[in-house]
């Protein structure tokens, strides 16, 4: 493509779902339907602030191209009049069905929330049917993000919660037939002092496995734990008789970036269980100053990821679909014998490293911002890039269980999301900077030894908005 077609506001070159102007966050009622993946998402088009949230729409055949609707939801009802916040979709009998959650600031200003339903036939068009059951008692008015899900003749939903107390929790309800609903308690005994409130619950149901995703906020920083504003983690158990049995008591971070939140899951024609996240959750301050404002928009959806559990470990993996973004493929192996670094015509990139033996320790910097570095010695690596509103580098690590063997980097104008031992661990970050170079370069030299493979994909998708 041609530079003055990248400038043309027209066109846009990226591959992250993102809201065509204004502001993004959850992923919202994810469901293939009708032959169509949609991804609805918390959209404000008005601006790039937390404010008036409706329900935005993109459907797509194949996860690569995506349509944009109109909002599927929008906050014009008593019960939803301040925001139509997050929720999941289901499709019934034909119909789609889609929860939410209507937020509501009384006449004292004070929050209100009520768990809404909305119905389609197309998938397109939907009538709200307003609240479904009274708020219950022993919890405060945070109260949201409902997911639902069938096991045998029965629904089951779950909604992130608050005690009086302050304390955050999952609370859980049943029905026969997705309209009366019968609160059921707690959905999990452990973990009664994690953080103020619990977003986005998920269970995703895989082979012998099930997983409860949770998004709690006011979790304190650990060493490399908790260093995001809010966090994201999941926790393997079981799913038995309204309640969610972990196999240890243990909360895993999904991911060890800078930004990555509230994801959700479903699955897809294929049986595949797939999810999105929210690039994602931001120190108000720092939101604040992301450079696209100034374009008119913030923040985008990660890509879509696979999940698979082998042998006990949670995998999130890249979708095969995203193969197709591949352009022109370079296989590095030969030609990075000599030198320190090697240039790209354009950011959008997709790097695929494997060796053969464990690699040594190695520098990555990408663009001339973000570092990547892999202490071979602790299995360690670290993720480097500058923050935007104070000028200062800062860090996010992991230690890997098993040394580095594959690395797959999806890399954008902004944002990159690093796949580690084919998705045991993963970091997603946004990352601006003014002084940039399109050059991959490197320090060390040792960790040329025993690669097995080295290829560098240039990543293409034009999107041309209405
Ligand atoms: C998570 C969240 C949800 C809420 C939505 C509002 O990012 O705070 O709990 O429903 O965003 O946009």
């Amino acid at each position: 493509m041609s530079e003055v077609e990248r400038n043309d506001k027209n066109y846009t070159v990226y591959y992250h779902l993102r809201a065509p102007h204004g502001l993004i966050n959850d992923p919202n009622g994810l469901v293939y339907f009708n032959n169509q993946y949609h991804v609805f998402f918390q959209w404000n088009p008005e601006g790039t602030t937390h404010a008036n949230k409706t329900w935005g729409h993109a459907v797509s055949t194949d996860l690569i191209e995506w349509d944009y609707l109109k909002p599927a939801l929008e906050p014009t009802d008593w019960f939803d009049k301040d925001g139509c916040y997050s929720g999941s979709a289901f499709e019934k009998d034909g119909k789609l069905y889609l929860f939410y959650t209507g937020n509501v600031r009384n006449v004292s200003g004070e929050r209100e929330s009520y768990q809404c339903l909305a119905v389609s036939e197309d998938g397109i068009h939907f009538e709200k049917k307003g609240p479904l059951f009274d708020h219950p008692n022993n919890y405060t008015a945070h109260l949201r993000d409902p997911k639902i899900w069938q096991e045998k003749d029965e629904y089951w939903m779950i909604l992130g919660a608050q005690t009086h107390d302050l304390k955050g929790t999952t609370i859980v309800y049943r029905s026969s037939d997705l309209l009366n609903w019968s609160f059921e308690g707690e959905f999990m005994d452990v973990l009664p002092d994690f953080g103020y409130m619990w977003e986005c619950p998920d269970v995703l149901q895989l082979p012998n496995k099930d997983v409860f995703v949770f998004s709690p906020q006011g979790l304190e920083a650990k060493g490399d734990l908790y260093q995001n504003i809010f966090q994201t983690g999941y926790m393997l158990g079981e799913f038995k008789a309204g309640k969610f049995i972990p196999d240890k008591g243990n909360f895993i971070e999904m991911d060890r970036g800078f930004e990555f939140y509230a994801p959700q899951s479903f699955k897809d024609n294929n049986g595949r269980t797939l999810i999105f996240g929210w690039m994602g959750a931001m120190d108000p301050d720092v939101e604040k100053a992301v450079p696209t404002i100034k374009e008119g928009w913030i923040h985008h959806l990660t890509l879509p990821r696979e999940i698979k559990i082998v042998g006990n470990q949670l995998l999130q993996q890249p979708v095969e679909e995203l193969k197709e973004l591949r352009h022109e493929s370079f296989d590095l192996l030969k030609d990075i014998a000599e030198k320190d670094s090697i240039e790209f015509s354009t950011p959008e990139q997709e790097i695929n490293c494997s060796w053969n033996d464990a690699p040594a320790s190695f520098v990555w910097k990408f663009l001339n911002e973000v570092t990547v570095t892999y202490d071979a010695t602790e299995k360690r690596i670290t993720v480097e890039r500058t923050n935007w509103l104070t000028g200062e580098r800062e860090t996010r690590s992991v230690s890997l269980t098993r040394a580095l063997e594959r690395l797959q980097l999806f890399l954008e104008d902004s944002s990159m999301e690093i796949y580690l031992n084919q998705g045991a661990e993963v970091f997603s970050l946004r990352y601006f900077n003014d002084n940039r170079t399109s050059m991959w370069q490197w320090k060390e030299e040792n960790w040329k030894d025993h690669l097995a493979d080295l290829t560098v994909h240039e990543l293409k998708r034009t999107i041309k908005f209405k």
